[in-house]
Parts: structure tokens; sequence; C-alpha cells
């Protein structure tokens, strides 16, 4: 017996899934799939096989002549979930597992017609990573082990469903229709997605297209329309594109992250609809993770920073070769101070502020953080300015050819390390990033004339002649770093001049709303408060709850929003505002 990630029911001498095909009927009534899972196995075996679940009610478990297979469902245990363990007769390669799903599945989402764009039909969507994939399909659901998939979904007939992989086609009985899906390449479970609603689709180019509710198409292609030109940049730095095809879905408001990087079709937030194309990196991020976390998977949840640092580090690449040293020296700035603060946030509990954790009984949707972002991104930089660019990409270059389709660890991540570029680890000091709290002194600093630019101002109102060529990342970076103390009056005259408040642009909203917020200026008090009615994304949730609850003026104010906005909010994002609440 040898559980190799903690956060899986799965034992690594058991035979391994090789493929899945899967059928579910999506039912908006109830709020569940009724579905079947059939997995074959990769080779025939006798014995326990221990599938990942959560909130299932299995029905039946048959062999492929139908007949039923002896299986124990067990109690369910906090984070993993229920065990299901079915016991193979000898020759067995291939079973199916017939369930439905909990209204309450950890990976779904269910919209009323309100919350959506077009506000007159229901949408469904999945949101897998890290360990939610079982609340959906009865699998092994460890980021080591990889399967391809085949999937058929029964859908109203005047929805469309979209999936994470290659679509087959669409018939239609009745009232119902059913789509079928085929994922060519192997994927660890937590890459399963899905979402049906009312969506439509237009081309950006020869590779992509967006899907998005057809109120929201238009804007959703201008913003996105440099997708190909950031396809073209990431395959000359990282290799050719192995997904074939890179697809957009822009999410209803409550989607609860930026992105997510599922294979074939990146699911990004509204939020990133600003207009003039300024929050495109995220775009970049997803799009990196083609390379860094879907064909080199990080192991566990343990080893996350190898799916995050990564592609962090590959994001501000992409953005170097499209928009200039500047531009990726500003996220650079960005990202150590959302570094500094994550550190200070987990400062109670140090040794999450490594990369390598060691996650045991702790949630991955609760140790989640920026550290293994900017931590692990930092780690790399070190890499590259210690051997030079030129040997650190060849390096990278050789990382992802020995790995892709494959998962590893931390441990054999320095193995390879330590063999392609010898003395490198010991010359960053590695293991201060890899396995000590807090960010090493002699970590690299972002530089750039604009930074230094930025520096002076910091606590000061800019004239228009200061800011006229401020992109919003420069906005962002002069908010986040306003003093603490700053008078009221500075932000009276910033957004008197300037217009803050009235900012399309989310990143430097939140900036500002919680800088002035933090300062009590109350006129932000009722910008701040119907953001949190529009939009469910923890990114921006988590810091304004945060800032409205930690003063005594403003604690009712965040209650009464929760109590307004809460029942809309993705579970996740619910959990995060309750905590958040509950400490206040
Ligand atoms: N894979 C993550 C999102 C994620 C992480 C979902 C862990 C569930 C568990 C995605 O690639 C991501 O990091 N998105 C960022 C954007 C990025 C530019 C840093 C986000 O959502 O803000
Ligand atoms: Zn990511």
């Amino acid at each position: 017996m040898a559980r190799l990630d903690p956060h899986s029911y799965n034992d690594s001498t058991q035979p391994e899934t090789e493929t899945l095909d899967w059928k579910a009927r999506v039912d908006f009534r109830t709020r569940r799939l009724h579905a079947e899972a059939t997995l074959t196995l990769k080779e025939a075996s006798a014995g326990p096989l221990d599938l990942d679940t959560r909130d299932l009610d299995i029905r039946s478990v048959v062999d492929a002549q139908g007949r039923p297979l002896p299986y124990i469902l067990s109690p369910p245990e906090p984070i993993l979930g229920s065990r299901l363990r079915i016991e193979l007769p000898a020759g067995l390669k291939q079973l199916t597992v017939r369930y439905r799903t909990s209204p309450e599945a950890s990976a779904l989402q269910w919209l009323l017609p309100s919350q959506t764009a077009g506000g007159q039909q229901p949408f469904l969507f999945s949101q897998c990573q890290a360990i939610h994939a079982r609340s959906v399909v009865p699998l092994q659901d460890t980021p080591r082990l990889r399967i391809r998939y085949r999937a058929s979904l029964r859908i109203p007939k005047g929805l469309k469903a979209v999936m994470a992989a290659s679509f087959v086609g669409r018939e239609e009985h009745g009232v119902e229709a059913e789509e079928h899906f085929e994922m060519p390449q192997s994927v660890p479970p937590y890459l399963l997605a899905f979402a049906v609603g009312s969506l439509a689709p237009k081309e950006l180019g020869p590779r992509s297209r967006v899907w998005a509710e057809p109120e929201a198409l238009e804007e959703a292609a201008d913003e996105f329309a440099g997708v190909d030109d950031m396809l073209k940049a990431a395959e000359s730095l990282f290799g050719p594109y192995d997904w074939e095809r890179f697809d957009l879905l822009l999410m209803p408001p409550s989607f609860p992250y930026g992105g997510m990087e599922n294979p074939r079709l990146t699911f990004l937030t509204p939020t990133l609809i600003a207009g003039d194309k300024s929050l495109v990196n995220v775009v970049a991020h997803e799009l990196a993770h083609s390379w860094t976390g879907n064909l080199v998977t990080n192991a566990s949840a343990e080893h996350f920073w190898l799916n995050e640092g990564f592609t962090v580090f590959a994001e501000r690449r992409i953005l170097e070769a499209l928009a200039g040293p500047e531009v990726a020296a500003l996220h650079a700035a960005l990202g150590r101070r959302a570094l500094d603060e994550a550190l200070h946030h987990f400062r109670a509990h140090p040794q999450l502020t490594a990369l390598r954790t060691h996650l045991s009984g702790v949630d991955p949707d609760e140790a989640f953080s920026q550290i293994p972002y900017e931590k692990g991104y930092l780690l790399l930089r070190a890499l590259e300015d210690a051997v030079g660019r030129p040997t650190f990409d060849g390096f990278l270059r050789r990382y992802l050819a020995t790995y892709r389709f494959q998962a590893l660890t931390t441990e054999e991540f320095v193995l390879f390390t330590e063999k392609e570029l010898p003395g490198a680890l010991a010359k960053v000091d590695a293991d201060a990033y890899l396995h000590r709290p807090g960010v090493p002194p002699s970590a690299p600093r972002p530089r750039s004339a604009r930074l230094e630019a930025l520096d002076r101002l910091r606590g000061l109102v800019p004239s228009e002649e200061q800011v006229r060529d401020w992109t919003p990342t420069e906005w962002q970076l002069y908010l986040e770093s306003m003093p603490p103390d700053t008078s009221k009056d500075v932000f009276r005259l910033l957004d008197a001049k300037y217009a803050l408040t009235k900012s399309r642009n989310s990143e430097v909203l939140v900036a500002w709303l919680v800088a002035a917020l933090r300062a009590g200026w109350e006129p932000a008090l009722a910008r701040a408060e119907a953001f949190l009615g529009e939009v469910g994304r923890m990114k921006y949730l988590k810091p304004l709850y945060s800032v409205l609850a930690s003063s005594r003026e403003y604690r009712k104010t965040a209650r009464a929003a929760f109590e307004k906005n809460g029942a809309r909010y993705h579970p996740i994002a619910r959990q995060g505002v309750e905590l958040i609440l509950a400490r206040a």
C-alpha cells in the first residue's frame, strides 16, 4: 500500500486508469448530473481498486458484461471525500459506475438565469482544480495519473455545451440535445472541465475562437483579439503547442478565478474585459500552462509551485516578447508586492511559505496563496540570472521535453536541475526557496526606469503630465504602494482628477477601492458595495471584504453585502469570505 498523494485515496500499487468514458445528463431542475463513468484500466488485474469520490450517490458498479461488482463506499473524510473501493475479479479491465452528483458538488456551480449576462437561461460550469473532479466523476483524482477521455453531455436543447476537449458532434432528441467530446491528449483529472449555457463562438485566429454568452461575445472577441500573436510568441519560446486548439471561454461573473488553464479551452473571468486589452497577461498565463502544468504537471498539491511558479515565469517571458522588458518588470513588481503580502498573511504558518509544502490534513484550497506563484518565479529568475538566459532557455526546453505528459515532484526537479545545471541550485541557495520560509535577501529585484519613476511619487498626487503615459499596471502599482496613513485629501484630489472610482480596469479599481477604504475615504464605499454584487472573483472579494471588515465603521457594510450576495458566490469564494468575516 503506497499513497503518494496526500489528497487522493489512490494507491500506487493498484492498476491505473487509461481511459474514461463519461456520459452525463444535466438536470438544471434538481441540480444534479445523472451519470455513468466507464473506466478502462491499463492492464487487467485483480484485487481492490480505490477511487476518489465526494458526495456522489453511487447506484451500481458493473463489469463490461453488466454483472455487478462488489464495492464499499467509505464514510466521507473532510478533505478527501469518500473512498470507493471496488473489488476487481481476475482479468477485469473495464468497469462502469452509475451514479448521480449532489446539488452541492464542490466542482460545480449552477447559476440562475439572473446570474448570467443574458438573464434568460441557466448556466452550469465546473472548476476541478485542485481536488474537486471527484465530486463529478469517481476516479483516481491525483495529478500523478493521466487519462484520455470521451464524454457526452445531455442538455436542454436551447443550450450549448463546451468542454476542454475536442467537439465531436451534437444530436437532438425531443427537448434535449446530446453533445459528444473527445480528449485525445492525456490529462490529469483536475483538467476535466465543461460548461453549459447560452453560448456562441467567434473566431479569433486559425487555432482560436472565443465562446461567450451572445450579449458579451463582441466585447470578448475585441479584448482577446491578440491571442494568435500570443500563441506564436509562446511557441517560439517554449516549442510547438501540443493541444491543437487554444479556445477561450468567457465565464459568468461568479467564476472564482481570473483564469483556469483547462486544456484546449481556457476559462476566463469577465473582469478581464477592460476595453483596452490591459489585462491579457492572464490569457498569457493560462496559455503558458499549456507547457508548464498541463504538459509537465505537479505530482501533487505539495509541488504546486512547479505548475504556478514556472507558469508565472513563462507568462512574463511571453509579456516581455510581446510588450517589452519594462512591461514585464512592472508585472514582476506587482508580483513581488503580492508575495510580500502573502508572506505576511501566512506569518503564523511559516511552513506553508516554503515552495515544497507538506499538506497531509490540509485542504489545498486553504493552502492556496501567491507564494508558489511569485516565490517560484523568483527562484527561476535567480537560476536564469545565475546561468544566463541562453543556457536557462536550453534547460527549460530540456525540462519540458523530458517530462512532457508526465508529473514530477520538487525532488525530481532538484535532481534534474543538478544534472543539467551543475552547481546552479547551490549558487542561488535554492534550498532557501524550496524548504525554508520567507524570501532569501538575495532574491532578484525587478528594476526598471518606470518603476523608479513610480517610487518617487509614492503617496503624492501625480500631475497630468506625470501620468500621461501610465499603463493601468502603473496605476495599480502606484495605488498599491500608497502609504496606509495617506490623508483623505489625497484620495479626494486623485478621484477628482483621474476618476478612479469609475475605472473600467478591475485591477486598478480594486487597488483604488482598497487604498481609499483603508484611509476611510467614504465616497469609495458605494462603489465597493456595488462591485461586491457584480463579481465573484476571489482575488477581488477577499481584499475588499478584508478591508471593510477590518474597520469598525465598515464592518456592518461588509456583513450586509455578504448577506445580500453570498448565495450567488461560488462555494469556494463563499467559504473564503465567510472566514474573513468570522475572523473580523
Ligand atoms: N490554475 C490557476 C487557478 C487555480 C489555482 C484554480 C488553484 C484552482 C486552484 C490559474 O492558472 C491561475 O493561476 N489563475 C490566476 C491568474 C494568473 C495571472 C496568476 C488567477 O486566477 O488569478
Ligand atoms: Zn496558473
